[in-house]
């Protein structure tokens, strides 16, 4: 290691002011031990084994936004904030749910036995009409003879949009779809803006015998869509926030995230409970660690949703607070036994402030952390409002990503150690008493070096 650096010069331009370690001028010059000693308050606390027992918990049960899973998750990130002295924030805010009502079908009078699911967005209407089947439902399977009547069409090599579209265009009254091959259930489909016609999907089996009776005979069919339609629902971000010591406060604020909510079929264990339970543990040391920077730990809500959560936390910040937000951490997939290395990526694939930090606490803590080019998750609304922001993630992911499978027992400790170490070097970097972040920060033992990765996810 360069031991003669004076200075670091951050990807934002910045240079920050000479290295000087310490307030204690009894304490030892920089060296190589020191450059751990740097680190030690803060990332010796680190307990894997609080995070493994946190990750437990909260992956007991889905999480998925504006669900009694997610309510649960979040009472307990508060209380456990509250308990490390925390003052909180719940942030609500509306997600909007698709409910599919109810729908239904009858051919020749008789109803169909099979389960019908109303496709996302599909109006609200009862029709009635010859059925006609149209294959896959391309432009140029489907003729004018499908005009008036209901549409069968099998799922499969084109997109929903451009399937509904054909029909639509040419005159059909109703869509029935049944799945495709090597496809189970009938849990499928969309309709969108303007294609303003009932449709609901059925199984592939059920939708062979309809195509051998429509070689037979001509049936009548109805379809009927009812109820369908979308609701409110409220999910929330939790916030606890850590007040600068009052003598040193620089005004600066520092957010350290990850999402709490899950997708609805999962129990999310490393997507994303272990950002979680890292932001807790974080949290929880950081509460008896005097900064000059105020520190904001908060979970999302409604990120599998689409960043709801985080896009309203960005909103909700004052101009002078995005002024003061020098940086948001976010953690997102930080403990999988199966997955790659730890990668920071940014969603304009440029270094800042966050890279700089993290690249620079991966070196004395374990060795280079490169960095790379994803949106994805809750950094993305910081980086839109000119936060220096990124995603702490291990890439490749593992093949449990969003399914059910995503449990506890493929979450490593030692992944979740390594992380939180790092992360937590990298806020007590820019927050310690005696580092004032920006232009008075005396920082890093060394500025790292860290290199763009293309590698795949
Ligand atoms: N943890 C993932 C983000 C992710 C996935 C990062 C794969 C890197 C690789 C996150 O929870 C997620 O699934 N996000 C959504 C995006 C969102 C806008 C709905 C996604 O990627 O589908
Ligand atoms: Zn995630």
């Amino acid at each position: 290691m360069n031991k003669k650096a004076l200075t670091i010069t951050l990807a934002t331009g910045l240079v920050l002011s000479p290295m000087s370690f310490s307030v204690d001028a009894a304490k030892p010059a920089p060296n190589e031990q020191s450059d751990h000693a740097f680190d030690n308050k803060v990332i010796k606390k680190i307990s894997s084994e609080n995070m493994y027992n946190n990750i437990a918990l909260l992956s007991k049960q889905p999480r998925a936004g504006g669900t009694e899973g997610e309510y649960k998750a979040v009472q307990y990130i508060k209380s456990e904030f509250e308990r490390y002295g925390y003052k909180t924030e719940l942030q609500p805010f509306t997600i909007q749910e698709w409910d599919g009502g109810d729908s239904s079908i009858s051919l020749n009078e008789q109803v169909f036995p099979g389960d019908v699911h109303t496709f996302e967005g599909s109006i609200n209407d009862h029709v009635t009409g010859s059925l006609f089947y149209v294959g896959l439902g391309s432009k140029d399977e489907v003729g004018d003879e499908v005009a008036g009547k209901i549409a069968l069409i099998e799922r499969g090599t084109y997109s929903f949009y451009e399937k509904i579209q054909n029909v639509y265009d040419k005159g059909a009254i109703g869509v029935i779809m049944f799945n495709g091959e090597g496809r189970s259930g009938n849990s499928f489909g969309y309709t969108y803006e303007g294609q303003d016609i009932p449709a609901v999907a059925i199984t592939r089996e059920a939708g062979l015998q309809l195509v051998e009776q429509l070689n037979n005979e001509d049936v009548k069919g109805t379809v009927s869509v009812e109820n369908a339609g979308t609701i409110d629902k409220t999910s929330y971000n939790v916030i606890g926030k850590k007040e600068p010591h009052p003598n040193k406060d620089n005004g600066q604020i520092v957010s350290i995230g990850a999402h709490h909510d899950s997708v609805p079929n999962g129990p999310g264990a490393n997507d994303d409970a272990s950002g979680v339970a890292a932001t807790l543990e974080l949290a929880r040391i950081m509460a008896k660690t005097p900064t000059d920077t105020e520190l904001r730990f908060v979970t999302f809500g409604a990120e599998e949703k689409g960043l709801v959560g985080s896009y309203h936390y960005a909103d909700s910040l004052t101009d002078d607070e995005i002024e003061s937000t020098v940086a948001h951490f976010q953690m997102d997939m930080v403990g999988s036994r199966d997955a790659g290395e730890l990668i920071m990526f940014t969603p304009d694939g440029n270094k800042n402030l966050v890279t700089d930090l993290g690249a620079s606490a991966g070196a004395r803590i374990s060795g280079a952390v490169d960095y790379g080019e994803l949106g994805r998750s809750d950094h993305v609304p910081f980086f839109l409002k000119g936060i220096p922001a990124a995603l702490f993630i291990h890439a490749p992911l593992e093949p449990w990503y969003h399914s059910p499978d995503d449990t506890i027992d493929k979450i490593s400790k030692e992944k979740l150690q390594n992380v939180a170490e790092i992360v937590g070097a990298a806020v007590y970097q820019i927050a310690r008493p005696d580092t004032p972040a920006l232009e008075n920060a005396r920082v890093a033992p060394n500025p790292a070096d860290y290199v763009f990765d293309d590698r795949p996810l």
